[in-house]
């Protein structure tokens, strides 16, 4: 491991070598018990610099390599994923009365996700074990992402997702190849049929939290956001939630290019629930470091999430970055797809478009001030759930007769 140091258990602080320990600390166990990859910082300070930056051509996320756990560079597979664009909208900006906006279209990766920055780490881990099969219990996106790399990798995948995956997720998955069991439950009940899969039959398992190096992918949007603004850190930066991993990643990516000497300030942190998911803002809201289980209820089916697997690490970071997790409801969340699509030409599914959401909220309850700052996340691309984001549209479109005067009549030009 060319880097790293040590995998530290998020309770009870025991270190472990990435050759003794796969998931998570067994004294603590998966939920408290997730392990955070650390690196020698130092060395890396010395590597990794904003002057070997600006020489760098690969305008993908594996430009960080010093801060990434791969030790085979030989197993990252040809797929383009990370950099991906980050909009300024000043028209967008004034409408909300804050200083500046930016948005960072993740839905311009591979498998039109944030979650291949995660999936692309998982594969080369598993081909460093030289594992026979690789399994995911997934919403839908984290699945799909990782069947697109192990189809170029050929390796063999079995997902787990909820029955009621939207039809995009499953159609991505079955051409990419994996064997797709479709759970008659919820995500929740999904993940733990993988993880009893994954233990029964020596899969490699890609499921969020449990797997260390998922969230190593993960806080590589962090780093792009430094770079791209120009090393000026944002005021606020919003994202939405349902394990918390991506969450608990980007406020590590900050951390880790803040330890060594990249940027000279840290952002605050708003991770977006959907109302009928919201799991972590009830914990943060009641001060505790887990979260109550509940049943879920949201069409944002990305973070339809009733037990986040990333609960310890992502209540952590709230406190640490000074943050907030904050709550919208459904119909805020077909307003920020409206808003996304219509003013920014950004086609967001609705999880997708859930930090846009928050920050809308906290923009008209003046608590962001007008001369402060944002990057919004969007997190999946809209053709993923095109029923979802069909509910965001207040226009239906016109049937008109193959006739110029049917035309006129129909746009009331007569
Ligand atoms: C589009 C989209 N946004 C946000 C999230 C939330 O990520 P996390 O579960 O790491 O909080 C997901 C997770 O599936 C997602 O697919
Ligand atoms: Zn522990």
């Amino acid at each position: 491991m060319p880097n790293i140091t040590s995998l530290k258990c998020t309770t009870c602080n025991k270190e472990y070598q990435p050759r003794d320990i796969d998931y998570t600390c067994p004294i603590c166990g998966p939920m408290r018990g997730t392990l955070e990859v650390l690196y020698d910082y130092d060395r890396i300070a010395k590597e990794l610099t904003r002057s070997s930056l600006q020489k760098n051509q690969n305008f993908t996320h594996w430009r960080y390599l010093p801060l990434l756990p791969i030790v085979e560079e030989k197993y990252i597979q040809p797929l383009s994923l990370g950099w991906t664009p980050i909009y300024n909208n000043q028209a967008l900006a004034d409408r909300l009365g804050i200083q500046n906006l930016w948005i960072k279209d993740d839905g311009r990766n591979p498998s039109a996700s944030y979650k291949d920055r995660a999936s692309s780490v998982a594969v080369v881990k598993a081909l460093e074990k030289q594992v026979p099969t690789i399994t995911a219990a997934s919403t839908g996106n984290a699945a799909s992402s990782l069947a697109a790399f192990t189809a170029v990798a050929g390796l063999p995948t079995v997902i787990f997702v909820p029955h009621n995956a939207p039809k995009a997720k499953i159609t991505q998955l079955l051409l990419f190849g994996a064997k797709v069991l479709r759970v008659q439950g919820s995500y929740d009940d999904a993940f733990d049929l993988c993880c009893t899969a994954a233990e029964k039959w020596g899969w490699y398992n890609r499921s969020t939290a449990i797997n260390p190096y998922l969230g190593e992918g993960k806080k590589t949007g962090a780093f792009e956001i430094c770079e791209q603004l120009n090393w000026q850190v944002p005021d606020y930066v919003f994202v939405a939630v349902g394990d918390g991993c991506i969450y608990q990643s980007l406020w590590k990516g900050f951390k880790e290019f803040h330890r060594i000497g990249l940027i000279e300030r840290l952002p605050k942190l708003i991770g977006v629930q959907a109302e009928g998911a919201s799991p972590l803002v009830q914990a943060f809201a009641a001060g505790t470091d887990t979260a109550e289980p509940i049943q879920t209820k949201t069409f944002a089916d990305s973070i339809s999430v009733g037990v986040p697997r990333d609960q310890v690490k992502a209540l952590k970071a709230v406190r640490e970055s000074k943050g907030q997790f904050i709550a919208v409801s459904d119909d805020e969340i077909k307003k920020a797809i409206a808003l996304l699509a219509g003013k920014a030409g950004v086609l967001a599914e609705p999880a997708g478009a859930t930090g846009m959401a928050g920050l809308m909220k906290m923009a008209q309850n003046s608590e962001i001030k007008p001369d402060e700052n944002a990057v919004v996340f969007v997190t999946g691309n809209g053709l993923k759930d095109i029923d979802g984001v069909m509910q965001a549209s207040e226009q239906q479109s016109v049937l008109v007769d193959n006739d110029i005067a049917d035309v006129a009549v129909k746009l009331k030009l007569v």
